[in-house]
């Protein structure tokens, strides 16, 4: 009663400070400092605690998330924040040193590190499973019914008795695993009889909305029973021939090379819907299994911009249809030109092509420039084995973003490299829009610009520069890594 009587004035505050749209989920983050941190925090079984600072971009970026959480889990767990710019000591004596810093409280205990999402949906799906005891337990067969009847996949361990050793490691590895999978057990072997079970074992059910005829629903775990053989087992199955990639799971499906079917898959309003254009996949994949390439279907719209992006779609391609993609873990992009036919012919023969090596790539890229004759050349993804892989030439490649202020700043220096070095019949002062244009494999691009050198013979390892961003600082590398030595022209040949 105490805390909520203390709680009223930051609530009002909020209140009055907000624009209505914000105020519904902004009061359920709780706002705590260091007058108030242990004596609240420890009213909370689970609490999951934003220490921020009100200037960090990405704390900005996640606010409107974190408040969309708040008010999802309402009643569940307790959404806080910090502000370590106000309250400085609370936070380093969590150690915060960096911001936004997420940790998981139990009881005002600090308990774990938040390694989830930090999207409202994907902090909702984490944290709920953060709640109650690692592992539920269940008595009677309603209760196995109820577990299992979920939109995400359940792992139940049957055990004898209470005393069972394997139910001490099975507890023990579903501490470990709850944030990322569903578990609940027995200590009664008769509710696995109706799954075939006469031993204590591990029973892995998928979510019903995904059952097909394709493949079990249930699997039984056969191994010896530790941690981590259970980690692997759960990583081996839980997905199943063909799972629902998500914009949360997307990451844990790509390690391996992913074909995806997109299309308008609901499986909230409209499992058979959905369900419909799984089945007719599945009708084909399931004949592809076991050959390296693993299978899923997803929400064609929730990948829009990234189907827009990575595989040129157009938006009105497709209409109703799957829209099919493989993408591998390398990086290599194929696309299923055919329209998907009910019968699944399109896509046996895409995936007989893709199995025989006859597919061509899809590679995003920029037409070939027909003029190409300033000092910095113009490389678009279709020119740059030409350009940038000529055995004969030392290329500096520089990859770019039109929009990158950097960039600009970067242009008349780079521009005056090239004029520098334009008489010198080795080298190649080069430049790539890696937006518009896919970055080939073994080339890391993750910020602009970032600069290349590919020099002759070894142009399967370009090497990265890092050197300062002067014509002089360039020059000094490409004299120390050339495999000429440079022919100047302009005033610059007294180096
Ligand atoms: C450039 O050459 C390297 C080494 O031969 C090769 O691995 C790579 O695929 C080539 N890049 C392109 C874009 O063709």
């Amino acid at each position: 009663m105490a805390a909520a009587v203390r709680l009223l004035p930051t609530v009002t505050f909020a209140l009055l400070s907000a624009f209505p749209a914000a105020v519904s989920s902004r009061r359920d983050v709780l706002e705590l400092g260091h007058a108030d941190f242990d004596y609240l925090a420890a009213e909370h079984e689970t609490m999951l605690v934003k220490f921020y600072a009100p200037w960090c971009g990405h704390c900005k970026k996640l606010a409107p998330e974190f408040e969309k959480a708040a008010t999802r889990l309402k009643g569940t767990v307790q959404l806080a924040k910090v502000d370590c710019t106000a309250h400085s000591e609370t936070c380093a004596r969590f150690g915060v040193s960096g911001y936004p810093t997420l940790k998981i409280f139990r009881y005002g205990r600090d308990s774990a590190p938040y390694e989830g999402p930090r999207t409202a949906e994907g902090i909702y799906h984490y944290m709920k499973k953060q709640t109650g005891p690692d592992s539920v337990h269940l008595k009677t067969e309603e209760d196995l019914k109820t577990f299992v009847n979920n939109y995400d996949a359940s792992i139940v361990g049957v055990f004898s008795g209470p005393d069972s050793s394997l139910l001490a490691e099975y507890l023990k590895a579903a501490g470990l695993l709850r944030e990322q999978f569903r578990f609940a057990h027995t200590t009664d072997l008769k509710l696995g009889e109706e799954h075939g079970v006469t031993s204590e074992t591990v029973l892995l059910f998928r979510p019903p909305r995904l059952d097909n005829m394709f493949e079990d629903s249930v699997v039984a775990f056969t191994d010896y029973l530790t941690i981590s053989s259970l980690r692997r087992f759960v990583r081996d199955h839980i997905y199943g021939l063909c799972p629902h990639m998500t914009l949360e799971n997307r990451d844990r499906l790509r390690v391996r090379d992913l074909l995806t079917a997109y299309y308008d898959l609901d499986y909230h309003h409209n499992i058979r819907g959905s369900n419909y254009w799984r089945n007719r996949v599945m009708k084909v994949v399931s004949k592809y299994a076991r050959r390296g390439l693993t299978f899923s279907v997803a929400n064609k719209k929730d990948f829009l911009s990234e189907l827009e992006d990575d595989f040129g779609l157009g938006t009105s391609d497709g209409g109703e249809l799957p829209f099919i993609t493989i993408r591998s873990k390398l990086g290599h992009k194929y696309t299923m030109r055919e329209e998907f036919t009910r019968d699944g012919r399109s896509l046996e023969r895409f995936l007989d092509d893709y199995f025989a090596g006859r597919l061509k790539s899809y590679v995003k890229s920029e037409p070939v420039p027909e003029r190409n004759s300033a000092a910095v050349k113009v490389v678009v993804a279709e020119s740059f084995d030409d350009i940038v892989n000529d055995s004969d030439k030392d290329v500096l490649i520089q990859f770019y973003s039109p929009s990158c202020p950097h960039c600009k700043k970067l242009e008349p220096v780079y521009r005056e490299l090239a004029d520098t070095l334009y008489s010198d019949p080795n080298i190649v002062i080069a430049k790539m829009n890696a937006v518009d244009n896919d970055v080939p494999p073994g080339y890391d691009v993750q910020g602009y610009p970032t600069i290349y050198f590919a020099p002759v013979g070894k142009k399967d390892e370009p090497i990265r520069y890092e050197g300062g961003r002067e014509v002089q600082d360039f020059l000094k590398f490409l004299k120390r890594e050339a495999s000429h030595s440079l022919a100047f022209s302009g005033s610059k040949d007294e180096l």
